[in-house]
């Protein structure tokens, strides 16, 4: 039996932000603390921010979080610092570095945690309590979903793990997609997020745990994404819209599905070498769905949505789109030496990312893959 399941209100398109306290209204937020996390304070002086800031509807209170990738310290310092607002609301407006701390915020509020290490233990052993808090995600980038999903990555370095906030009650209220809040985005950032997306789509495509309608959410985003990619590198700002709205459809998809091996085997290639993630995982999509390939249903759609004739063909695009946007493609000029790949491989066995790709995977099977992109 087929089933889909995603509860979140999308707005999506330019001025979409400035719907925030309309959304705060039908969330019920009058008189009540909201919590407003954004990734670049300059973002507060745009006009719909700056409104919500003046609205005495609401009691807002700014914070801005600029880490990349927050890692179980960072966000425990965050939660120390507001969790005497107790807010009703989370406003998130970054990429999907901040949506996940929102979002983690709203499961910890209902805590009582007194330390980093009460942290990593709760999120580790899922003993994190239902929201306390709703939370409305607002993407400045296009590429994670966060915005549409139910789960947060918390990265743990000092332990070598990714970790994972999750809970079927914390899916946001809404989804505000404003492309107009990536303008002026270096390519490099706008390509290696859309990458990252189309890898959402492209696996939850293929996921042991994919369905009739996460299937044609994804390759619809594909088909998106890929079709304005070019404009993309061009700078062309219009372009925006498609990965704006490619991303959330791919998020749609995946918020269902979870994502497979491509995923699964680049976490520690961004852990141990600072990979952006969207790099990461695009150059892991060629040897991937070729190991998978005997298994994808109507493997032609799929390529057609990618804009290609044949299998041979995914390495070079994504090669050529990695280029343009001044990013390295191979492991070698990310820096890693051949004598790591076997100990990448052994970290490359992601639970639920691994064992959710059709083609079975073992330590073997990926140290292959790794050497096809060294
Ligand atoms: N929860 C999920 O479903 C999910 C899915 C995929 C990835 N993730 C996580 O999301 C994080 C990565 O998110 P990301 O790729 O969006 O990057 P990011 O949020 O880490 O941001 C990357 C950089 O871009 C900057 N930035 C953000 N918006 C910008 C804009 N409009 N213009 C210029 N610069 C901007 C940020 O400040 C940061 O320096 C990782 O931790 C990853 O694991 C979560
Ligand atoms: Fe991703």
């Amino acid at each position: 039996m087929d089933r889909f399941w995603n509860p979140v209100h999308t707005i999506v398109g330019d001025g979409a932000a400035a719907e925030t306290a309309n959304v705060l209204r039908q969330m019920g937020a009058q008189g009540k603390n909201v919590l407003l996390l954004v990734w670049n304070n300059a973002l507060l002086e745009r006009e719909g921010f700056a409104g919500l800031l003046a609205n005495q509807d609401f009691k807002v209170t700014p914070y801005c979080f600029q880490a990349s990738n927050p890692t179980v310290g960072q966000l425990f310092e965050t939660y120390r610092q507001t969790r005497e607002l107790r807010p009703a609301a989370v406003v998130a407006v970054g990429g999907g570095s901040i949506l996940d701390v929102g979002k983690s915020l709203c499961c910890l509020y209902g805590a009582d945690i007194s330390s980093e290490e009460e942290l990593r233990a709760a999120i580790r052993e899922k003993t994190l309590p239902s929201p306390a808090a709703r939370w409305i995600g607002i993407p400045t980038t296009a590429g994670t979903g966060s915005e549409v999903t139910c789960w947060a990555t918390i990265w743990d370095p000092d332990k070598n793990a990714k970790l994972s906030v999750e809970s079927k009650e914390n899916y946001a209220y809404a989804a505000l997609v404003d492309p107009s809040l990536a303008a002026g985005m270096p390519v490099s950032l706008a390509v290696s997020s859309g990458l990252d997306a189309v890898a959402h789509a492209v696996e939850s495509y293929w996921a042991k745990a994919s369905n009739t309608v996460s299937k044609g959410l994804a390759l619809r985003a594909v088909d998106i994404i890929m079709k304005d990619m070019d404009r993309l590198t061009d700078g062309c700002p219009d372009a925006h819209l498609s990965m704006a709205q490619g991303s959330m459809l791919a998020g749609m998809a995946f918020s269902n599905t979870k994502t497979t091996a491509c995923h699964s085997i680049s976490y520690p290639l961004t852990m141990r070498y600072n990979i952006p993630h969207g790099a990461a995982v695009s150059m892991l999509l060629a040897p991937v769905m070729s190991l998978n390939a005997p298994m994808i249903e109507d493997l032609p759609a799929l390529l057609r949505a990618l804009g290609l004739d044949s299998l041979d063909e995914v390495g070079p695009r994504v090669r050529e789109l990695l280029k343009k946007a001044g990013l390295p493609s191979s492991l070698r000029e990310w820096g890693i030496k051949e004598e790591d790949l076997p100990e990448l491989a052994g970290l490359g066995m992601t639970k639920g990312r691994a064992d959710n790709n059709p083609h079975e995977l073992n330590e073997q099977i990926i140290l292959e893959i790794l050497r096809s992109i060294y």
